[in-house]
Order: C-alpha cells, then sequence, then structure tokens
C-alpha cells in the first residue's frame, strides 16, 4: 500500500494486498466485503465530502489529523487506521516478530507470549469501540495503548507498529459478539514483517 499519509483530496481506497477470500478461515471473504468494502468505503466517502470548503482541501492526510476536529477528524482517523490495519494482515505472515523488533519485544515484555497475553488483556478491557496498539516511542521503547473511536496514538508523538480494530463492525460477521475469538484468529493473519518495516 502507497503511504498513506501523504495522500491528498480526493482520497481514493488503499489496495488491499491480497484477495478478500485469502484471509478465512481467520477473517471471511464477507467480512473483507463488508469492513473494508462498505466500512472503509464509507469513511473514504465521508472524508472526501468533508474536506470541502473545511480549509483542509489542499491538505495531505497528516496534516487533516493533526490539525481538525470532529467529524473531519474522525473520518480522516478512520481512514488512517484501518489502512494501516489492512496492511499488515497477509494469508502468508511472518508469525513471529524477529530480528530488532522481536528484541525489542522481548526486552520491553519478557517474552513475545507475554506480549501477546498482555495486547490481548488490553483489546478485550477496551470499552465499546476503538483500537489497540503497538507504539514506539522516540527511543524506540514500546508500549500496548488503546485508543476509543477513531483516536490514533500518533497525536502524542508515538509511531504505529500494529493495530487490532475492535470496533464490532470488524468481527460481528464472523464472531458475533465474541471479541475474544477474534483476537485470537488476529495473531494467524498479522503479518510482523509489516510491523519491523514500521519500527
Ligand atoms: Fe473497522
Amino acid at each position: 500500500m502507497k503511504n498513506i499519509s501523504k495522500q491528498r483530496a480526493p482520497f481514493v481506497m488503499p489496495e488491499l494486498p491480497y484477495a478478500h477470500d485469502a484471509l478465512a478461515p481467520h477473517i471471511s471473504a464477507e467480512t473483507i466485503d463488508y469492513h473494508y468494502g462498505k466500512h472503509l468505503q464509507g469513511y473514504i466517502n465521508n472524508l472526501n465530502t468533508l474536506v470541502q470548503g473545511s480549509g483542509f482541501e489542499n491538505a495531505d492526510l497528516k496534516e487533516i489529523l493533526k490539525s481538525s476536529s470532529g467529524a473531519l477528524f474522525n473520518n480522516a482517523a478512520q481512514v488512517w487506521n484501518h489502512t494501516l490495519y489492512f496492511s499488515q494482515l497477509s494469508p502468508t505472515p511472518q508469525s513471529r516478530p524477529q530480528s530488532i523488533l522481536g528484541a525489542a519485544i522481548g526486552r520491553d515484555f519478557g517474552s513475545y507470549e507475554a506480549f501477546v497475553e498482555q495486547f490481548t488483556k488490553s483489546a478485550l478491557s477496551l470499552f465499546g469501540s476503538g483500537w489497540t496498539w503497538l507504539v514506539a516511542d522516540k527511543s524506540g521503547r514500546l508500549s500496548i495503548e488503546n485508543t476509543s473511536n477513531a483516536a490514533i496514538p500518533v497525536t502524542d508523538g508515538k509511531n504505529p507498529l500494529m493495530v487490532i480494530d475492535v470496533w464490532e463492525h470488524a468481527y460481528y460477521i464472523d464472531h458475533r459478539n465474541l471479541r475474544a475469538e477474534s483476537v485470537k484468529a488476529f495473531w494467524n493473519i498479522l503479518d510482523w514483517r509489516v510491523a519491523q518495516q514500521r519500527y
């Protein structure tokens, strides 16, 4: 996927690096049809409408995220969040973090297993809609962060490495109300190569 932060209006859908049915059985084609094809498309459409007359017509997405508020911010952030989310999934993922990121996870969480446990707990404790992130601060130190609704962690200078969408629309088709099942499935298709590239 192209660097979404540098895009300007009119915003276009990021291309998926896999077919809609490629992540099954962990994420079904129907979920991708709706989550990517309807929800993300909706945020893109809203963003293109809201940016008109906002003073941000010539701004790139990063600038909009930094300086806008209300509905414009919410839709811009959802475009950004979903682009990061979809682009880190793969039917042939690197299933464990390696090299520098793998070492940093060991350093900051004790072990990969301890990280997965802590991240899962965080995702399950998030009340309502939002996102659970693995972020790095400027010194490279890792932490887990929850954000509500469309909020993004970069607003306080953190670099997001990977993220899970815990809005119900991300899992209701496949798992109904069972968020825990969706978090469990997520680990099978998360490509740590992408997180390493972002680190
Ligand atoms: Fe979503």
